[in-house]
């Protein structure tokens, strides 16, 4: 019953929508009306500028982050469920909010708080290696999903030379493959040659 009650709560801290909180609270604004119509960071940047899109961004890391370490409890650990899955049903929250109709965000910010709260180093790379990759291709959308297959390879990486964590890799395909559906819009833009892109590097 805990575990199910614990699950839900994930879900719960996925779901709040920060973007939308902060646009309303702060700016009487909706982002979903504007720019890409996502309600994350990246959106959060375009439509209210690089103060409201850090917090967005910032808030939206941790919820994975803290679903994640919800599931290192001890209850989870007895009934050998991997703490990963916390994290998961986070992300699934906050593509599909329930506050805030279940039309949420493409998965980007909470995976990566979710791999924080896991295994901080890969976090420092996908930090390192967004502005790197953001620098070449000027386009978020397409830099997070590059990112997606650099976690990927990371965690194939890990498993050879590390340990053999098998469910982190099962976890972060699943994640990529979250991204990657959550993008099909961004993707027929890059395609078209129209997807925004960014000029402050
Ligand atoms: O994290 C989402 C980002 O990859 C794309 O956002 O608003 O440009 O569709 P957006």
């Amino acid at each position: 019953m805990i575990i199910i009650l614990l699950l839900l709560l994930a879900y719960l801290i996925g779901s709040l929508p920060s973007g939308l909180w902060v646009g309303k609270l702060f700016y009487n604004i909706d982002i979903r009306e504007h720019g890409s119509g996502n309600l994350g960071g990246t959106n959060t940047f375009r439509t209210l500028g690089k103060k409201a899109g850090l917090v967005v961004t910032i808030l939206d890391i941790l919820k994975g982050t803290a679903a994640t370490l919800l599931g290192s409890l001890a209850v989870f650990e007895a009934a050998n469920v991997h703490p990963l899955i916390l994290g998961i049903v986070a992300v699934v929250g906050h593509m599909f909010p329930i506050f805030a109709g279940f039309k949420g965000g493409k998965a980007v910010a909470t995976s990566g708080g979710l791999l924080l709260g896991y295994n901080w180093p890969i976090f420092v790379i996908l930090v390192i290696g967004f502005f790197i990759i953001l620098k070449l291709t000027k386009m978020v959308s397409l830099t997070s999903m590059i990112l997606a297959i650099v976690a990927v390879l990371y965690s194939v990486i890990y498993y050879f030379t590390i340990d053999n964590d098998w469910p982190l890799i099962i976890i972060v395909l699943l994640l990529a493959l979250f991204i990657f559906y959550r993008h099909r819009a961004n993707i027929k833009r890059i395609k078209a040659g129209t997807e925004p892109k960014v000029t402050w590097i």
